[in-house]
Formats: structure tokens, C-alpha cells, sequence
């Protein structure tokens, strides 16, 4: 590979790039399918590095989640142009990016990404455990006595906004109203005798398997429940990310069919305390919207 680095021209990618952007996820093994795409380029800013034919060859997105933070993610280099500084170059843009808006930038890292993050000030956090299973066996669980789990209502979602909100360290109405939209069938609350939210789970389809995720929840026992009736409208291969801490959510995943694929660790630039309440998220948006 002799092509020069100064070859490549950086620009901002639109949801006309969506097509070409694709081929760099699917390379790389990942699960985005086109609908993730268009959802992260046109909330974040979506760079590019194109090569003199054309071709994209390197991505890296921020998506700014206001006030307080943003995320960084779909830093791709196509294999052909590794090792030459480009994903350096695409996460310092993206933080760069995010940091004109007071925004400190926030990732979730494969083993290969953080040994990029971690020179330019990125820190752990925490650890989370990707499961897929091919065929789950899926049975139903009672939820904590006084709760009740079922599908969540086709209706305006911003009460549920506003209450992951406090969960999640900022609002991120574009991403919930898209997956549920999705995969209506799949979404579910669990709501107290009063009618008060206590929990939800959405899922998507992906490239290689439907994803659950988020599942926010004031305690385990209904996050378990909601795992299972989101799964029970969930056909064949399922992925889910869970923070290792949950352990007992974890333990439920594995005896129903659930194996470690893989794992990720969430870090933040230049700072060690997390922007969410990693306690009641038994599994993240996924490691592209945390
Ligand atoms: C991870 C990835 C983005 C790195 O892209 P890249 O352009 O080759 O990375 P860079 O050349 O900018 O490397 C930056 C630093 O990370 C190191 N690095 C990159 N990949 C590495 C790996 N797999 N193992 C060890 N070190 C690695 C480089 O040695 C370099 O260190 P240096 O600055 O001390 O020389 C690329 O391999 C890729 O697209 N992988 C698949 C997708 C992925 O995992 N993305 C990260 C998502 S969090």
C-alpha cells in the first residue's frame, strides 16, 4: 500500500453517503444496518475520508447529546488503509467536534478501538458484555408483585424521554422514537399500580441479528421481565449488551441460550465519573449510541 495519506480528502458526510458508509460496518463485522446510518448521520456530524476514486475508505461520527456530553462512534478504516493514523485522525475531528459545543466526548470500545482512544485522553469507565443467541428459549417471568409488563402504547413518547433522561444523562428522543418505530412489537414498559413508568425495552433489526437495547429499569427483576417479553416478539438471532456489573441479568441471558460474543468498555475523554446511572441501564442502546 503506497497510496499517500494526503490523497484522501476529509469531508462531511450526508445521508446521500449512507450507501457507501455501509460497506465499512459490514467489513468490519458490525450490525448497523442502513437505518442505523441514516439515524446517526443526520443527528451527529458525520465525517468521511474519500479516496481520489471516490471511495469512502475511513468514517467517524459525534453525536452530541446536550447538555453534557456526545458520542463518538462508526470510527471505520477500511482494512487496505489501517495503521496509518486515519482513525487517530477521524476521533480527534469528532471530540474536536463536539468539544466546540461543550461537549464531552463519550464512546463505547472495541479492543482494537481503545488502544486508539486511550493515548488521546479517553478513560474507562465500565465494561459491557455483548450476548447473541440464535434461538433463545424464551419464557415468560413474573415481574416484581405490583408491576405490570406489556407492550409499550403507540403514543407520544415524551414521558418516557423525559424519564430515560434521567437515566441516560440527556434527552435522545430521535433514537428512542426510531426504534420503536422499528420494532413496534418488540417495545415494552413496565408502569406501577399508579400508571407510573418503572421500565422500558426497544429492539431494531440489524445487519446480522435483531438488537435489544435500550433497557432502562428501576430494579433487575424488571429489567429481566422486559428482556423476555421484548425476546418473545424477537425472531431468530438476538444480540443484547449488557454493563458487566449486571450479573444477574447476565446469568438469566446465558441459561436461556445466550454466549459472550464479545466485549466493549465505555470511556469518556478526560474524565472518570459516567454521565448515566449505569445501575438501572441492563443494556445499552448498543455501542454505537451507548
Ligand atoms: C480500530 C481501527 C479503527 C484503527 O484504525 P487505524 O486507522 O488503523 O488506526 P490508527 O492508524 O489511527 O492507529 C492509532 C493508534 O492505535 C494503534 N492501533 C490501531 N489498531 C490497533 C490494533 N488492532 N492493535 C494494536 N494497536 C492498534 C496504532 O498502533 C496507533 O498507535 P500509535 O499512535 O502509537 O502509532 C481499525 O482497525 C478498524 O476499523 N477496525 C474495525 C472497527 C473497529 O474496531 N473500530 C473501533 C470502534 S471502537
Amino acid at each position: 500500500m503506497t497510496e499517500p495519506i494526503d490523497t484522501l480528502a476529509q469531508r462531511r458526510l450526508t445521508i446521500m453517503d449512507v450507501s457507501a458508509a455501509l460497506p465499512l460496518s459490514i467489513e468490519a463485522g458490525w450490525n448497523q444496518v442502513a437505518a442505523d446510518w441514516t439515524l446517526m448521520v443526520c443527528t451527529g456530524h458525520a465525517l468521511g475520508l474519500v479516496d481520489p476514486a471516490g471511495i469512502l475508505v475511513a468514517t467517524g461520527i459525534a453525536v452530541p447529546f446536550p447538555p453534557g456530553f456526545g458520542r463518538l462512534c462508526m470510527i471505520l478504516v477500511t482494512e487496505r488503509w489501517r495503521n496509518r493514523g486515519l482513525a487517530k485522525r477521524l476521533t480527534r475531528a469528532c471530540w474536536q467536534a463536539l468539544a466546540r459545543e461543550s461537549l464531552v466526548a463519550a464512546l463505547d470500545a472495541t479492543d482494537a478501538g481503545r488502544r486508539v482512544y486511550l493515548p488521546q485522553g479517553f478513560r474507562d469507565q465500565y465494561t459491557l458484555v455483548r450476548l447473541k443467541a440464535d434461538l433463545p428459549v424464551v419464557f415468560p417471568v413474573q415481574p416484581p408483585s405490583g408491576i405490570t409488563v406489556g407492550p409499550l402504547p403507540q403514543h407520544d413518547l415524551s414521558a418516557l424521554c423525559a424519564w430515560d433522561a434521567v437515566r441516560f444523562g440527556a434527552r435522545r428522543d430521535a433514537v428512542l422514537t426510531d426504534f420503536r418505530k422499528r420494532m413496534p412489537t418488540a417495545a415494552i414498559q413496565a408502569t406501577d399500580q399508579a400508571g407510573h413508568l418503572r421500565g422500558y425495552a426497544l429492539a431494531r433489526d440489524g445487519r446480522v441479528a435483531s438488537q435489544i437495547g435500550p433497557v432502562v429499569a428501576e430494579d433487575a427483576a424488571v429489567g429481566i421481565a422486559m428482556i423476555l417479553a421484548a425476546l418473545a416478539a424477537l425472531p431468530g438471532p438476538v444480540y443484547i449488551d449488557v454493563p458487566d456489573r449486571h450479573s444477574t441479568v447476565i446469568e438469566t441471558l446465558r441459561s436461556i441460550g445466550f454466549v459472550r460474543e464479545r466485549c466493549f468498555t465505555r470511556m469518556v475523554h478526560g474524565r472518570a465519573a459516567p454521565f448515566d446511572h449505569p445501575d438501572q441501564i441492563y443494556a445499552i442502546a448498543g455501542p454505537e449510541l451507548g
